[in-house]
């Protein structure tokens, strides 16, 4: 993008016209919780938003706002892409994790978040279940997003949707196949197709399905976009013609003690050559990362000219920018 001529700043334009397209205040708890215009108007803010500051033009519509981020699990590309993007909006990130984390002392739930509330303009969060989240956002009068917790991680949903429309075009119709555990990332997946109008087809072993209301939900969601949902058991089925394939973590943040049972469980269920073989010619592999490598993905696909996994993790800070910036009512 050489020039401000070339860049495409009429999603922006029309978010500021149509206060924000309805999202100013609003929270993001899952996926679901957005219309699939909100979805796009998303994606496009995001898109118009990381052309223009890799133009140089280099705005910051969030100045003396301050956005708390709490994070109750560890991590790395949340706690970067969020303080860095806060910045970038000309606001202040007010970091707590762990030990510090602003829940960890025992208060509660309620006691805490109207506290915060005095001092911050939204709030993020990493937890571990979404009724606390939910609990959360019930209290508080400013914006909460899920900084991901056992059930969703609505914010890698959004950068992946970006990355996959920055590889292969428009969303709707494409074929996504998610292989591995039936976590918060496959049920993000569910939902960021049904929004889209994807195929999503999703294999786990037969214990590790996805949680039935989420996938009732997206069934219920896909109806109005033309979205198709697949789950069931069979790596190869599910990747067969697959425009994108994507695996996680078969251990995620709180189940360490299953790993070994674990390893066990998901044999079969790797993202390997010979299964990347059964996918498109043209097929791209996603991992919101941290990847196991040897685990659930061998180095010869995440390493693979058709992995974007790092773009993935970059469109962390560009979605996330976009999305603060319209729930703050500033895009
Ligand atoms: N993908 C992701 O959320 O990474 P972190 O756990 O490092 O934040
Ligand atoms: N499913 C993983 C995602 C990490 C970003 C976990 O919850 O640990």
């Amino acid at each position: 993008m050489s020039d401000e001529e070339d860049i495409d700043l009429s999603a922006i334009d029309e978010a500021l016209a149509g206060g924000c397209g309805g999202l100013f205040g609003r929270d993001l708890l899952r996926l679901l919780d957005l219309t699939p215009a909100e979805f796009t108007l998303v994606l496009d803010t995001a898109a118009a938003q990381k052309a223009a500051w890799a133009a140089g033009k280099r705005d910051q519509p969030c100045t003396g706002d301050t956005v708390a981020v709490i994070l109750e699990k560890p991590s790395l590309r949340t706690r970067s892409s969020f303080e860095a993007g806060i910045s970038r909006l000309g606001a202040h990130p007010l970091v707590m994790s762990d030990q510090n984390s602003a829940f960890s002392r025992g208060e509660s739930v309620q006691d805490t978040t109207l506290v915060l509330e005095r001092f911050v303009d939204a709030i993020v969060l990493r937890t571990f279940a979404q009724s606390k989240i939910e609990e959360v956002a019930e209290w508080a009068s400013v914006p909460v997003i899920n900084a991901l917790t056992d059930e969703f991680h609505p914010c890698q949903g959004l950068a992946d949707a970006l990355t996959i429309r920055e590889h292969k075009g428009d969303l709707a119709g494409l074929k996504l196949a998610y292989v591995g555990d039936g976590n918060n990332m496959a049920h993000t997946y569910l939902e960021l197709g049904a929004l889209a109008g994807m195929e999503v087809r999703i294999a786990t072993p037969p214990d590790f399905a996805p949680l039935e209301w989420v996938v009732d939900d997206c069934r219920e969601a896909a109806a109005d976009t033309g979205a198709a949902i697949d789950v069931g058991c069979d790596p190869v089925a599910a990747v067969d013609g697959a425009d994108v394939v994507v695996t996680d973590t078969w251990t995620s943040m709180g189940e360490e003690e299953e790993h070994d049972t674990r390893l066990k469980a998901f044999e079969g269920f790797q993202v390997n050559a010979a299964l990347m073989a059964h996918a498109a010619d043209d097929a791209i592999f996603m991992h919101c990362l941290p990847a196991h490598r040897g685990e659930e993905v061998t180095d010869e696909v995440v390493d693979a000219d058709c992995s974007v996994i790092y773009d993935e993790a970059e469109n962390r800070l560009h979605t996330q920018k976009a999305l603060l910036s319209l729930v703050l009512g500033a895009a």
